[in-house]
């Protein structure tokens, strides 16, 4: 079958690694099933994989993605939880230490077909389109959960966004709006700023700008280029909720501010099953459709990523094999 894969792993020229070609077919161990894929959403998850960030003893070649949509053995449609457990967990999923990411030892989703464990599978509403379904379980799984799970936003609330055209970031701001939240967002470009705020931001600015008032929370996933700006704009007893590190992973930390604005800083991965459906319910009750960039075929992957690399998106890039 047709499929992206890494090949090796490259810190500096992570695509040298990605190789779109023949791939063998998935076969499914008890209690896992084959999902054919319809269509499957790109993410930055599979350049780190690429940079070589993900497990060091996982096995090569591997395919890539970690976003699917499709149907199931019994012609059952779905989109699939990305986080694959030990057998064993019970517990929430993001807390189990033996976890890994679709895609991190075994076999994603960019390809024809894909093998998960079958508690993994989550019914796809009828009326969201599978391009749309695939663009749910990683990067807007994410943003449900830093939003409301982490910060706790209600209406009211004001967020910060670091970033405005990004898959968590265009997640945010039409989940937020969604729920009665005032998201701003800070955005590179005035043409991502004002695409933001059609989107139903309250306002954007330019990075590092002064904010007219101090937020509730911070949901970061830029890192280093804009973590300063985060740690000013939370207000005493906020909350930055830290998910990435697109622009690096190690900027200055101002412990004084930490502990004199009684700030929580909270990292997080993903999200739970049970945050995926109640993100599905809340996408479908609220009719809301994640913003596609573009959707390409499985073939042009190549060019997909490279325009991710070079921050080029408004949304999610969606392959269909
Ligand atoms: N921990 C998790 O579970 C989890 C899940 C999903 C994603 N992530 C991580 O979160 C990050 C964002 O994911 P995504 O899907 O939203 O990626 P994306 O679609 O490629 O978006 C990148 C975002 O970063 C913003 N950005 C601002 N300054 C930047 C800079 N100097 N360099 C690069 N980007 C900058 C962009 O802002 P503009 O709008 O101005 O271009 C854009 O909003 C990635 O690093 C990803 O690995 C983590």
């Amino acid at each position: 079958m047709l499929a992206a894969t890494m090949n090796r792993v490259d810190p500096d020229d992570p695509l040298a690694g990605l190789q779109v070609g023949e791939h063998p077919e998935p076969t499914a161990p008890e209690g896992w099933s084959v999902v054919t894929v319809r269509a499957a959403s790109l993410n930055h998850h599979d350049i780190w994989s690429l940079r070589g960030h993900g497990p060091r003893n996982a096995p090569l070649p591997r395919v890539l993605g970690s976003d699917v949509a499709g149907v199931d053995e019994s012609g059952n449609e779905v989109l699939i939880h990305s986080l694959i457990n030990d057998p064993a967990w019970t517990g929430d999923e993001v807390l189990d230490p033996r976890i890994s990411m679709l895609s991190d030892f075994h076999d994603g989703g960019l390809a024809e077909r894909i093998a998960v464990p079958t508690r993994n599978l989550v019914p796809k509403p009828a009326g969201l389109s599978f391009e749309h379904a695939a663009c749910l379980p990683t990067a807007w799984l994410t943003a449900y959960r830093m939003l409301f799970v982490l910060a706790g936003a209600t209406a009211g609330t004001t967020v910060l966004m670091q970033g405005a055209g990004g898959g968590v970031a265009t997640a945010v701001i039409m989940l937020g709006k969604a729920a009665g939240v005032r998201v701003w967002v800070t955005g590179r470009s005035e043409e991502k700023r004002e695409r933001a705020v059609a989107l139903g931001a309250a306002a954007a600015f330019p990075p590092g700008a002064r904010l007219p008032e101090r937020v509730d929370a911070v949901i970061e996933t830029v890192g280093a280029a804009t973590w300063a700006h985060s740690m000013k704009a939370v207000r005493a007893g906020g909350i930055i909720v830290v998910a990435g590190m697109t622009s690096g992973s190690h900027p200055p930390l101002d412990i004084e501010r930490v502990y004199l604005a009684n700030l929580r800083i909270v990292g997080t991965t993903m999200g739970s099953r049970h945050d995926l459906e109640q993100l599905v319910r809340l996408v479908v009750d609220q009719n809301l459709r994640p913003p596609i960039h573009e959707v390409i075929p499985l073939a042009e992957t190549q060019a997909g990523f490279q325009a991710m690399l070079a921050g080029d998106l408004f949304g999610k890039l969606v392959a269909r094999p």
